[in-house]
């Protein structure tokens, strides 16, 4: 970086950060460690980006009024529904961000992390005039793809247990069964694909985007080693480094399956165990091969034997 260049979070108009990534790769973790910084406001996910006006957005993500509404309780302006409608009605979505940045005090930096932002280039292409800094948020794909399984596992498990008796009977052999019927491995590769999509989306985009308006960071460097990742990030950005960061205390809400990880409050700390812990069921050698070029190309790190046999078949 040439030393005359001011750092991000340094110039008058720096006011949005977009955190970027799959689904499951740790963007509620990174949120919540974001907003523990006094300059930013990070509420559960806000979806906004994905709609061209305030309008579109109320009729087709409306639980996501729950995020906005937040957005106001952090910032003490708590607003109701009605008065966000009032205020927000038929404003296009850019308006709506410069609006919602009047409301953040004086320096302050709104946090958005909304994973199905990464689904589609347009969404990511309408950020541009609001000058973001972009968080490319990287995580391994078995982890997404492991991470989502088990989401799936325990919702299929609770409907089964809230259903009728024999339902309730077989809840238990559900996983089984469906692992004999190709259904579990089908849901898998669906979600392969849809990291490889976003992952794909995600550096299109930033191939267009100047190198000090984004920084690119892996999920299990940020679990294995906090202590260093975070004060380095804040200074990416241009971000004062503040010792309270990742005091990651007291019990945390239990999120809105629909708005962020539905298993964090569970996490009493950063965690490393989640960085690799896929490895005991499932193995780097069942990615489809344009899978693992991605991740070469992405330095997305494989498993140590793995990255030996990686190198021979390369
Ligand atoms: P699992 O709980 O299924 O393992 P996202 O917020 O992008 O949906 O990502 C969710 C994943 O972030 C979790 O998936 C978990 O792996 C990881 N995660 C959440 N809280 C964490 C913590 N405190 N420490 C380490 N990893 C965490």
């Amino acid at each position: 970086m040439s030393v005359d260049v001011i750092p991000w979070a340094q110039r008058p108009d720096a006011r949005l950060i977009l955190v970027l990534s799959s689904e499951r790769s740790g963007s509620t973790l990174l949120r919540y460690t974001l907003g523990a910084h006094s300059r930013l406001v990070s509420p559960s996910e806000m979806f906004l980006m994905r709609y061209p006006d305030y309008d579109a957005w109320r009729t087709r993500k409306s639980v996501a009024i729950d995020s906005l509404l937040e957005f106001f309780d952090m910032v003490g302006h708590p607003k109701s529904t009605e008065e966000l409608d009032s205020i927000f009605a038929t404003r296009e979505i850019a308006d709506v961000y410069r609006m919602l940045f009047d409301f953040l005090p004086e320096r302050g930096i709104l946090v958005d992390k909304t994973p199905a932002y990464a689904n589609e280039i347009s969404t990511l292409d309408r950020s541009r005039p609001l000058m973001p800094y972009y968080i490319w948020l990287i995580r391994h794909p078995l982890g997404v793809i492991d991470s989502h399984l088990r989401i799936k596992d325990r919702e299929k498990q609770e409907r089964a247990a809230e259903g009728s008796l024999p339902r309730r009977l077989l809840s238990p052999f559900t996983g089984v069964i469906r692992r004999l019927n190709g259904s579990r491995e089908a849901l898998a590769r669906k979600r392969e694909a849809k990291w490889v999509q976003q992952n794909q989306n995600i550096r299109r985009f930033l191939e267009t985007v100047p190198h000090d308006q984004q920084v690119s960071l892996y999920f299990e460097d940020l679990v294995i080693g906090p202590e260093e990742i975070v004060p380095a990030l804040c200074k990416m950005m241009g971000l004062e480094i503040e010792p309270g960061l990742l005091q990651f205390q007291g019990s945390r809400p239990s999120m809105n399956p629909h708005l962020g990880d539905p298993n964090f409050h569970t996490h009493k700390q950063i965690d490393s165990t989640p960085a690799y812990d896929w490895a005991e069921r499932m193995r780097e050698d069942w990615l489809m091969p344009h899978t693992k070029q991605l991740m070469k190309e992405l330095d997305v790190r494989f498993l140590p034997e793995e990255a030996a046999r990686q190198r021979t078949t390369a």
